[in-house]
Formats: structure tokens, sequence, C-alpha cells
């Protein structure tokens, strides 16, 4: 993740970034910190980037020409590293900006503004941005920023909270944190990331450290007992119990999705898909209808439907937006109306097989190991070739696909789709008609229990053998088929 921060105090921004976790993700290379003086762009020869507003009104406004240099100066930068053209290197910056389109170039870095007048910064705002590779904030100062150049570079305009600070720095340099601890790596552990405050719509457990007693204060018995279940279940109920206190907003929201899980829970066979994905924050739930719901996959593509009638289809399809690409559904009856209406054509049609039981499944191959991106031929060839490899790329780097070794080499593999469905299965020719296949596919199950979620796949209804393999390993498979729908985009038409 590269940061660039176009600013008028850029020290403020390097000396907060010099330290704990951020030093050390930039010593690491995780990260990296460039703050622009915006002040080195104007051609004012006394060094002035403000001036008045027009019309009257307190205070001075940056202007757009030193802003625009200096963005352009970074995107550019951004560009030619993306692109490799030796014509332009060593030409000037501006001219390389412009040459690209400039400002109006196809796709612009990510340029945030940071303004009171934004769009409010939250824990999931963090994680879309955490899925960039380069962000650069736009820090104003004064009354702000001729309105002329934000039209031109901004693409989000992100507010901390609704109070007025004296400048963009601060609101910058609280996003940059944020974000930061998302990328993987830049925490210790990638656990830390995940159980803490917001990413289940709760707020974080009290916690304790030693002494056993301060200031007459015990620490919970249970904590101190080592039973794992029951330290579970307590820190759940102390998270729910404070965010219904200190935060009734978000208790709201935390109920209402529970409320949905237990009505969809009732069909687990066939809704499992939005179950796991809601349980484990794969998703945001956008509305629930009775046993109905809809929720929007953290992906922020891939729109998820359960329902059992045609009417209730319909009425969630309201939630989903007209350019939408691509919709998951369990109701045969809504595929018509989702052809005629919108467009949709059903790309593929799986079963779906669930594991309903909570304990961990026997695994008998014991060399089951993340699988090393050093590697990642060997998945590409025989897994989908060449146009998958972009995708099993991200799946290795999200720690969620996994290699099966004998004898130090690796003898097949399996993962977890980035929708959340268990698969990715393959086992080498050698290794076939061995436990490893079964292996794999148990070490997937532990791997969703492990965290929390409902263990399913998705298998293509001509796929026999898979099926019967996962109802020889104890998963069921529901009696509903469900449906990958996707829109046809003109040219494929
Ligand atoms: N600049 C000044 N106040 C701000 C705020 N609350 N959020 C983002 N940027 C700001």
């Amino acid at each position: 993740m590269n940061f660039h921060v176009l600013t008028l105090f850029p020290e403020m921004i390097l000396e907060a970034c010099n330290n704990s976790i951020l030093k050390r993700a930039m010593e690491k290379k995780l990260l990296s910190i460039d703050a622009v003086n915006i002040r080195d762009y104007t051609l004012d020869k006394h060094g002035k980037v403000d001036d008045y507003t027009y019309g009257g009104g307190a205070g001075m406004l940056m202007q757009a020409q030193p802003v625009y240099d200096a963005w352009c100066h970074v995107a550019g930068r951004i560009e030619r590293d993306q692109v490799d053209s030796t014509e332009i290197i060593g030409a000037d910056a501006k001219a390389v900006a412009e040459a690209n389109g400039g400002a109006k170039q196809k796709k612009k870095p990510r340029t945030i503004y940071v303004t009171p007048q934004g769009r409010v910064f939250t824990q999931e705002v963090a994680k879309e941005f955490s899925k960039e590779e380069e962000l650069i904030f736009l820090c104003g100062h004064y009354e702000g920023i001729d309105e002329r150049v934000l039209d031109e570079i901004v693409t989000d305009r992100i507010s901390i909270g609704d109070y007025v600070l004296t400048g963009g720095e601060l609101p910058a340099l609280v996003m940059m944190d944020a974000i930061s601890r998302l990328v993987p790596g830049v925490l210790g552990s990638e656990e830390s990331a995940q159980t803490e405050s917001f990413e289940n719509d709760l707020l974080e457990y009290p916690q304790y450290s030693r002494p056993e007693v301060w200031h007459g204060k015990a620490v919970p018995e249970v904590l101190l007992k080592g039973d794992h279940m029951k330290i579970e279940a307590w820190r759940l109920e102390a998270a729910k119990e404070r965010t219904k206190t200190w935060r009734p907003d978000l208790y709201e929201k935390y109920f209402e999705k529970e409320q949905t899980i237990k009505r969809l829970m009732k069909q687990k066979k066939e809704n499992a898909y939005l179950i796991d994905s809601l349980l484990t924050g794969k998703a945001r739930l956008l509305h629930t209808m009775g046993n109905a719901a809809i929720a929007l996959a953290t992906n922020d593509i891939t729109y998820m439907i359960c329902c059992e009638t045609k009417e209730e289809g319909e009425a969630l399809l309201a939630y989903v937006p007209e350019d939408a690409r691509l919709l998951l559904h369990n109701c045969a009856q809504l595929n018509d109306f989702l052809r005629e209406r919108y467009g949709f054509t059903v790309g593929d049609e799986c079963y779906q097989s669930v594991y309903t039981q909570h304990t961990a499944m026997p695994v008998a191959h014991k060399d089951i190991r993340p699988y090393p991106i050093s590697n990642i031929d060997y998945a590409v060839e025989n897994y989908g070739g060449e146009e998958e490899r972009e995708y099993l790329q991200d799946r290795i780097q999200k720690g969620e696909f996994f290699a099966a070794y004998e004898n130090d080499e690796i003898a097949g593999f399996c993962g977890v789709h980035s929708s959340g469905s268990l698969g990715l299965l393959y086992v080498d020719p050698k290794y076939r008609r061995t436990s490893i296949g079964s292996s794999l596919a148990s070490y997937l199950v532990n791997w969703s229990l492990e965290r929390g979620g409902l263990p399913y796949a998705h298998i293509r209804v001509k796929n026999i053998a898979s099926l019967k393999m996962q109802e020889k390993m104890g998963l069921y498979v529901g009696k509903r088929t469900v449906f990958w729908t996707y829109r046809k985009e003109k040219e494929e038409e």
C-alpha cells in the first residue's frame, strides 16, 4: 500500500508515521508514505498558495493551480510506476500526467479529499480503501480548496466526524492508521485485525492483565480457568452488553443480523451461503422480509438473496442497483423475471452441500499448510489455467488456499472461494485414491468451523462425482439448487 499525502505540512505527516507499527510496516516495505508539499508547486513567486474567495466571506481559499500541479506530479509518478513506458521517463511530471489524459485519464488514482463535508469514515470505509494499491490524500487548510480542482481530481470526499479541525492532516493520519492495520502483515497476527471492535457490529469485550486483583477489583473468574468455550461465550455476552449500553445504534444492527441468521437457519441447507457470509462478516445485510433476506458481499460485487417465493425475490431485488453484475439466489422461479427485467442470465446452477455439525472432522493426512506463492504456477496449471492466475494469487495472499504435501512435494490443493464456498480442490494424479482428497476437503471444513462459519460448498449440478464425495464425507446436500446469475455485458450479447 502506497500513501501519498498532498499537504502544506509534510513534516507533520512524516513525523507522525515514523513510530511504532507504521514505522515497522514501512521498514518491512508493506507500506510507503510520501508527503508532497503543495507549496513546492505554486507558480507564485512569493510562494503563495491561497487567495480571497470570490463573493466575499471570511478567510482564504487554497488555489487550484498548486493543488492541481502537485496532484499531477503524484498521479504521473503512480502511472509511471505502473506502466513501464521508457518514453516518458525523465519527462516533466505534469506533461506525463497530461499526456495520459491528466485528470481526465480513464482510471484516476483514488484521491481522497479530507473534509468535514464528506461521507463519514467508518471501519467499512477503511476496509474498502485497504484494497487499493495507491491512495492519495488531499489535505485542505484555511477555508478549503477551490471547487474546480476538487471536481477534477477528487474521487472521494471523506470526513472523520461531525466536528471541524484546523486542517486535513490529522484526519488523513487517522485514516492512514486505520487503513494500514488492515493491510496483510502490518499487524503481528492476522487475527488481531479480525476480532476487534466493529468487526461484527459489536464493540470489543473488556480485557484484563496482571495482577488478578487491582484496587479491590478481581478479574472475572471465567477468564482464569482456561475453558475456551466458556471464555468465548463470556466475551460475546460482555461485548453485547457494552454495545447495548454504549452504542445502541450499533446493537440494533447486530440484533437484526442475529435475528435474520436465526430465521435463515430454519432452512440451513438451502440458505447456507447467506448464513455463512453473515456469520463470518463476509457480507452486509441489506434487508430482511420474513424468512427471506438480501445481503451484499464485502467485495461490493456479489448480491445474495435467499427466498422461497418469486414474490419475495422480486421485492428484495429493489435493493439491487441498476448496475449490479452478480447475483446469487436460491429460487428457480425468479430466473425468468431476472432475465426479462434485469438482463441477468444463469451462469451456473449448483447444489449446495453443508456441514451441519459443530465438531471438527478427522483429517487423515497431516501435512497440510498454507499454499506457498512461489508455487503458484502449479496451481495455475492445474486449476483453470492463466485465466485464473489473478484469482488464485488473491486466494493465496488472503491465506485461504492450502497445499497437501507428500515427501515435501505438493500432492494437491484446496481453498475457499472469495464468495466463501469451499472448493478449489485438486489432487495430483499420483495421489488419487489416497486419503489426500478427502483430507483436503475436511481440512477446509475445519478451517471454516474455526472461524465461526457454516461450512458449505457449491457443486455444479452435473458434477455427480463431487456430490457423491461430499455426501460420503458427511455433508448434506440441499434439495433446492442455487443460481449464480450475472448481467451480460453488451458485447457479450
Ligand atoms: N478537516 C477539518 N475537519 C475535518 C473533519 N472533521 N474530517 C475531515 N477533514 C476535516
